[in-house]
């Protein structure tokens, strides 16, 4: 873990409030496997004053990307740098996605949370047996698919609540029968809270193995601050940023 000025080579709207950075890093992009976030400095002052996580969305030496939301202060200042501008960034942090070959594996993205996976779908979609649920909450917030369409994944299904563009539905509506019917063992999802605890009602029990990567509020982003941490199934807490970001889903106590 180092931190680097990285310039930024483009920062473009994909869609609404969605964008795509590509920075500059040999050290970031080299080093750097799937579930891998930074931390960045979306401000050269002190307001705000704390590095912003955002997940590895794919590299491509001496380049890495993100994908982010426009959803406060942080993110609407890094909207706002150009070509050439340089951020302070710390990376790769946190763990990873664990590594596994000949398996099948069912990746769950909801919303921004298709980051890490798309990291997924290009590093493992060789090695692994990989299927994609992706959902969001309409067709404007689902981003990628034609990309992802690219990639030769066993099975694909796209989901939005409102049933724009995509079959209407989550992430878990048809989730059962795509794990049956592709002999799923292993599952690597990243979205919201609420879509980790649906999750976990619907395929916590089945005996196969779950790996969920969180999202949490970060002060530091690597173990010193405890700002991130959420309870686990023991009742001791866990750092989002250094136990994890992602975590085996029973690790966690979810609240239904
Ligand atoms: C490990 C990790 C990886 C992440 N990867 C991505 C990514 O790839 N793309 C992306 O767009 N975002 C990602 N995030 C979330 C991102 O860090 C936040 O959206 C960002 O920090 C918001 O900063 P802000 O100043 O714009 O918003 P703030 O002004 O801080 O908050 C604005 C709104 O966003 C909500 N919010 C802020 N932070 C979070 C959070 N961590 N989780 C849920 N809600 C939050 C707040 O409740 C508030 O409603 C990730 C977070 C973590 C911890
Ligand atoms: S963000 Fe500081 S301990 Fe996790």
């Amino acid at each position: 873990m180092k931190e680097e000025a990285c310039r930024v080579i483009t920062n473009t709207i994909i869609q609404g409030r969605y964008y795509l950075m590509k920075l500059e890093s040999s050290h970031i992009s080299e080093n750097s496997k799937p579930g891998n976030f930074v931390m960045v400095a979306v401000s050269g002052s002190n307001d705000p004053l704390l590095k912003r996580p955002f997940g590895i969305f794919k590299t491509d030496p001496p380049y890495f990307y993100i994908y982010y939301e426009v959803v406060g202060k942080g993110s609407e200042l890094l909207a706002s740098k150009m070509t050439g501008d340089l951020v302070m960034v710390v990376g790769p942090l946190g763990n990873t996605f664990p590594e596994y070959e000949n398996e099948n594996i069912l990746l769950v993205g909801g919303g921004r949370g298709i980051a890490p996976l798309y990291f997924a779908i290009e590093q493992y979609s060789g090695s692994n047996n990989l299927s994609l649920i992706y959902g969001a909450r309409s067709k404007d917030d689902l981003l990628f698919t034609e990309e992802i369409g690219k990639f030769a994944l066993k099975e694909k299904a796209f989901y939005t609540d409102d049933g724009s563009g995509f079959t209407k539905g989550q992430v878990t509506t048809d989730i059962k029968e795509i794990i049956e019917r592709n002999g799923i063992n292993i599952t690597f999802s990243c979205g919201p809270d609420k879509m980790f605890e649906s999750l976990n009602s619907e395929i916590g029990s089945l005996g196969i193995s779950n790996f969920v990567s969180m999202e949490a509020f970060m002060g530091c982003g690597f173990g010193i601050c405890y700002s991130c941490v959420v309870k686990g199934s023991d009742g001791k807490y866990k750092k989002v940023c250094s136990d994890g970001p992602v975590f085996r889903m029973e690790e966690i106590k979810w609240q239904i």
